[in-house]
């Protein structure tokens, strides 16, 4: 269906006229305006005599005359606290050229019924994709200044801006989000909450995941269903791994069957509305039991995330969880015999040879994007010193290619990564995740209890 209407004076006038005015009702502020309001003002503050713009980006075409779903800039939403519903092109303009702060936020408010907007565009227009909401909605909501984005260019005049592209900004307002605030932390745990409903879904589809060729997509869109009921959409694409296909660390083409006796990696995360996403990773025995084999490797990482669990607390390096994680790895894989070293000498920064069954990291920050904060300085995040209120991942994991000549037979085509998301409080970690079987015994229970 395309956009081909008429276009005479008489027209216009015709389909212009006679409609209902408006409700122009004003929507509760939202929860998160306090919050959004003193992020910005810690932008103010760090670029004091500036004028920040933070863009909420573009839509970008899929196909011909199709977008993809829109989804706001982390930064932008962090800062306005606006997130599914966000207009796209919106521009936050935080103004602290004077010591009288200001932030205004630029948006395109839906058009009048005299516009061709209206009913001939497509793209925007009410009579295609329903209504954008007022100036004064999206004010009362934020608890913000709005006006129309069409004055943003005469509102900026000849002064000099500072966007994202700037590294200083994006920096900042990536630093800014390694500790997260209460409403931050209520959105990660119903983040959490909503994403095991989308395992809980997975498990139940299980069976029928066998029965068809591309079983995988079975289980990644069993997730998908729980993600768009719950949440605006998945974190990221989900990885619905079976048998060997869990050896490949971002294996989302999904197409693969699912067979009975195998394991099934499958990591997921449902975005709510107001961007925040869950990451969350779980093998399971697709028939409800795992083999010796799967056993010995499952409870090998599992001791590894446990270790990183126990040294994981405010005041130790971030860095320092994953060579918690890592010593298991190491010791696991020399005990083995797959390596020709003690763990001791592998974990040499000159070795790493048990690296060749887990390259990827055991942890990264989480909250509006599944990898958070990744513009932040170094000394910020590997280095820093965890803190109460940051949110990051735990999730090692032993993978072993069905070709990988290095490791006996029957360790090979198995793929473990155990992933669960954990908030620093004052005396040590939180596992936001725990909710979800980790254990071998209770995981079995879950995959079986689910089953009917
Ligand atoms: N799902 C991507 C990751 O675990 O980092
Ligand atoms: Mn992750
Ligand atoms: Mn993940």
């Amino acid at each position: 269906m395309r956009s081909r209407t008429p276009h005479s004076e008489k027209f216009l006038k015709y389909i212009g006229s006679n409609w209902a005015d408006r409700a122009n009702n004003l929507p509760e502020v939202s929860a998160v305006a306090p919050f959004a309001s003193s992020r910005r003002q810690a932008v103010a503050k760090q670029f004091a005599g500036e004028l920040i713009l933070i863009e909420a980006g573009a839509t970008k075409v899929r196909s011909n005359d199709t977008d993809y779903m829109y989804r706001a800039h982390s930064a932008f939403a962090h800062l306005t606290g606006w997130g599914s519903q966000t207009v796209a092109d919106s521009v936050l303009v935080i103004d602290a050229r004077t010591t009288a702060t200001n932030s205004i936020l630029f948006f395109s408010p839906t058009a009048g019924r005299d516009s061709e907007e209206f009913f001939a565009n497509a793209a925007i227009g009410e009579f295609w994709v329903g209504a954008r909401p007022t100036l004064s909605q999206v004010a009362a909501l934020l608890d913000i200044e709005t006006k129309p984005l069409s004055e943003l260019e005469a509102f900026i005049g000849d002064a000099k801006a500072k966007s994202l592209e700037d590294e200083e900004v994006a920096q900042f307002v990536s630093e800014l989000r390694l500790v997260k605030d209460e409403y931050e932390i209520s959105e990660m745990r119903s983040a959490v909450a909503a994403s095991i409903k989308g395992f809980e879904a997975v498990a139940r589809n299980l069976v029928d995941a066998t029965l068809h060729e591309r079983g995988e997509r079975v289980v990644e869109t069993a997730f998908y269903s729980q993600a768009r009921i719950h949440g605006n959409n998945l974190g990221y694409d989900t990885i619905a791994a079976s048998g060997a296909h869990a050896c490949i660390l971002h294996w989302t083409n999904n197409d693969g069957a699912v067979h009975e006796g195998d394991l099934i990696l499958v990591d997921a995360g449902v975005e709510l509305d107001s961007l925040y996403t869950a990451d969350i990773t779980r093998t399971l025995p697709i028939n409800g039991k795992f083999s010796p084999i799967q056993k010995k490797i499952y409870e090998a990482v599992l001791e590894a995330a446990d270790a990183a669990f126990a040294v994981a607390k405010s005041g130790v390096k971030f860095k320092d969880v994953h060579a918690a994680a890592m010593a298991v790895i190491a010791r696991k894989v020399s005990e083995w015999g797959l390596i020709d070293m003690s763990a001791e000498e592998s974990l040499q920064e000159e070795n790493q040879l048990h690296r060749r069954w887990m390259v990827h990291g055991t942890s990264h920050h989480l909250g509006l994007d599944v990898h958070d904060c990744q513009q932040a300085r170094k000394e910020m995040y590997l280095e820093a010193e965890l803190q109460p209120g940051m949110v990051f991942t735990i999730e090692p994991g032993l993978y072993f290619h069905a070709d990988d000549l290095m490791v006996p037979e029957e360790y090979r085509g198995i793929g473990v990564r155990i992933e669960d998301d954990v908030l620093v409080t004052a005396d040590g970690v939180e596992n936001l995740s725990a909710a979800l079987p980790r254990k071998v015994e209770e995981l079995e229970a879950w995959v079986i209890s689910h089953q009917n």
